[in-house]
């Protein structure tokens, strides 16, 4: 089941995203990469804030959480995580393509991603182009980020869109600021 995340699901939040980092990003990143990334949630008040913003989703499984995607704003995919248990099984395309249907029905025309080298085939699998690779420092220590692009079409938005997820359960707040 596809939600929007309430306040109360934080901690599971700041769980499913330090399995995803600690379970997945190795395959890609150093040891000192993934130590820095997986620190992210530790101000959980702060990341509850920044959970709040957006239209931010959570994917539920026999009742826990297993993922969650963030539309902030409505041109930009922010944070996407699934717990490596659950992870390519199609729960982290379903939250995508919420998310994507929330922003075509917002008008978006071109919706924007800053991806790892993990989620960088993801996005490329979901119809995205590489537009630059930045450099960024998280917790003292450099990253590579992808920043990616996709034009999005009505058409497109119809066909992702995802029963199990209605218009009805995608709410809309605001605000940013640069994570990585
Ligand atoms: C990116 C992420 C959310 C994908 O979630 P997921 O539920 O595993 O994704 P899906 O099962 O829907 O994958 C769809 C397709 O994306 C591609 N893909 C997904 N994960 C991939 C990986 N680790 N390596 C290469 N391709 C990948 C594959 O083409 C996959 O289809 P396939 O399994 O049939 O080959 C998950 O890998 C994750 O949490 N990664 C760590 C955190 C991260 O990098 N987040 C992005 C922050 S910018």
């Amino acid at each position: 089941m596809i939600r929007p995340f309430v306040s109360s699901d934080v901690e599971a939040l700041a769980r499913v995203y330090r399995n995803a980092v600690r379970t997945i990003a190795p395959q890609a990143y150093t040891a000192e990469q993934v130590s820095a990334w997986a620190l992210f949630p530790d101000d959980l008040e702060e990341f509850r804030i920044r959970m709040g913003r957006g239209v931010t989703l959570v994917a539920e499984e026999a009742g826990h959480i297993v993922a969650f995607g963030q539309l902030e704003p409505d041109d930009h995919l922010d944070f996407l995580y699934c717990c490596g248990d659950a992870s390519r099984k199609g729960v982290g395309s379903a939250i995508y393509r919420a998310l994507e249907t929330h922003a075509m029905a917002k008008g978006v025309k071109e919706i924007h991603t800053d991806a790892s080298r993990i989620s960088r085939p993801f996005f490329e699998k979901h119809g995205y182009f590489l537009v630059e690779i930045e450099h960024v420092i998280r917790f003292d220590v450099e990253f590579e980020r992808f920043r990616m692009t996709k034009k999005i079409r009505a058409n497109q938005a119809l066909q992702h869109n995802d029963p199990s997820c209605h218009e009805s359960c995608l709410r809309t707040p605001r605000a940013s600021r640069g994570r990585g």
